[in-house]
């Protein structure tokens, strides 16, 4: 048996589907079940990996643990304390590509995600570990720009020219079914990318060819662009970090590690693979 956190999710949705569909065992951990809209047959449970007290029924007859740094918060070590306790052999924690970076420049730490600890969790265990390190996922892009483009075909932001190598969560999920189900990443921090460096520029080019119109990039100056976020809701220490990453790594193109062909022995899907994948999100009628 698998338990899933996290499952509800970007990540955990396709992980769901495709190891159901592999016909493994599958539980899968929500705080809200009766929205959790997975497929027939899938056990979901309710519980808060945030809160371990809430999980302790939750790992009954689980052997294997998919561990998701937004859903546990804080509180990882605990939960694969607890995961230990009740028989769980293996953990694969999702972590992140820039974890090794000073912990005030990671920007999703300021919106509360704990990813390195995630990771830290995973490998202090004394159990079987795996650790995902995903780059950008491609479905950041729609959270960015989807409200621009539904609304109109210019896309206004900063560093027209910064590249990205987005993920799609497919592919994600792929591997972390292949760390969960065979014993080839056992051991291994993996740095996971997308197949191609794209700039934001070419990235939103591509959503208007998938799409059938001309959409544009235009670039503001960052302190705009910034100022523009902060005023829109999103915390300044979240802006002012995803700003100095701009800033720090606008030169060159972003890293592609190959790690998802390599493991899954295809090549990996590419952001226009998930822009089509995509598409509805990105229109009005
Ligand atoms: N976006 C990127 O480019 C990127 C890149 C690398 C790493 N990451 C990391 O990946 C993680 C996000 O993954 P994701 O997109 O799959 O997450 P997500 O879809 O936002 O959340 C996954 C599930 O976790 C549960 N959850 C969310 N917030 C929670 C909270 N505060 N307490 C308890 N449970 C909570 C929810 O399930 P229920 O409501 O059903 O309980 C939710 O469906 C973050 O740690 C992020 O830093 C992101």
């Amino acid at each position: 048996m698998i338990l899933i956190t996290g499952a509800t999710g970007t990540v955990g949705r396709p992980l769901v589907d495709i190891l159901h569909t592999e016909g493994s065992q599958v539980r899968a951990v929500s705080r809200t079940p009766s929205e959790a809209g997975l497929p027939a047959g899938v056990e979901v449970v309710e519980g808060d990996p945030s809160r371990p007290d809430t999980m302790t029924t939750a790992f009954d007859g689980a052997t294997s643990l998919f561990l998701h740094p937004r859903a546990a918060g804080e509180r990882a070590a605990e939960l694969v304390a607890l995961a230990r306790e009740h028989g769980v052999r293996r953990v694969v924690a999702m972590a992140a590509l820039n974890i090794d970076e000073p912990l005030a420049d990671q920007p999703s730490r300021h919106r509360g995600d704990r990813n390195k600890e995630a990771e830290e969790a995973a490998v202090a265990s004394g159990l079987e570990w795996v650790s995902l390190r995903p780059g950008t996922f491609a479905v950041s892009s729609l959270h960015a720009w989807g409200g621009q483009i539904r609304a109109g075909d210019v896309v206004r932001g900063p560093y027209a020219s910064f590249t990205e190598a987005p993920l799609h969560e497919r592919d994600l999920a792929a591997v972390a079914a292949r760390a969960l189900l065979s014993d080839d990443l056992l051991g291994r921090r993996v740095d996971l990318t997308g197949p191609q460096a794209l700039t934001q520029e070419e990235m939103v080019a591509c959503i208007g060819e998938v799409v059938g119109r001309p959409l544009q990039y235009q670039e503001v100056p960052a302190d705009l662009a910034a100022k523009g976020m902060v005023q829109r809701g999103i915390s300044e220490a979240f802006v002012l970090a995803l700003m100095a990453r701009y800033a720090r790594d606008l030169g060159g193109p972003a890293p592609v590690t190959g790690e998802v062909e390599k493991i899954l022995g295809r090549p990996a899907l590419t952001y226009r693979d998930w822009v089509a994948d995509h598409a509805a999100a990105f229109r009005t009628d």
